[in-house]
């Protein structure tokens, strides 16, 4: 059992191709709450520092390429068992070995272009969620 909060990012193809409106119709479907989100365009310094665990990984420069390519959308997400379930939902990194029905495997194009970005573990989804948003943004489940 993971804990109640996780952090997604609409991706920049997936937002050009107005798909934000129906991803995030799927996520609260599933049961999230969304707890904060917003519309920006990250600088080339900010998606180097998100994903600074990957900054020896081949594909570092061409990710933070692409995200940086066009707005996307990020949301605090709220749930029990939020990590767990949210991969459930967005389905494998590589949208081609998504299983069906899941986010990527319907609104992805490959690895980079996975549509959804989703906290792997608790640690890290504290971390996201602060990069983003201060508590005074954030707007949790009523009752
Ligand atoms: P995301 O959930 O945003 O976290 C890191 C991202 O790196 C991942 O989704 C993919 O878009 C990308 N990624 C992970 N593995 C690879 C890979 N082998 N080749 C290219 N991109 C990758």
């Amino acid at each position: 059992m993971t804990g109640n909060i996780t952090l997604t990012m609409i991706k920049p193809l997936a937002f050009r191709n107005n798909s934000s409106g129906n991803i995030l119709s799927r996520i609260t479907n599933a049961g999230f709450w969304i707890v904060a989100a917003k519309t920006m365009q990250l600088s080339i310094p900010q998606a180097q520092k998100f994903y600074e665990v990957h900054k020896d990984r081949p594909f570092y420069k061409n990710l933070v390429e692409s995200m940086t390519s066009g707005p996307i959308v990020v949301a605090m997400l709220e749930k029990e068992n939020a990590i767990e379930d949210y991969r459930t939902l967005i389905g494998k990194t590589n949208p081609a070995e998504a299983a069906e029905g899941t986010i990527r495997r319907d609104f992805g194009t490959d690895i980079e272009a996975n549509a959804v970005h989703g906290s792997d573990s608790d640690e890290n989804a504290n971390i996201e969620c602060d990069f983003f948003f201060p508590k005074s943004e954030r707007f949790h489940r009523p009752g």
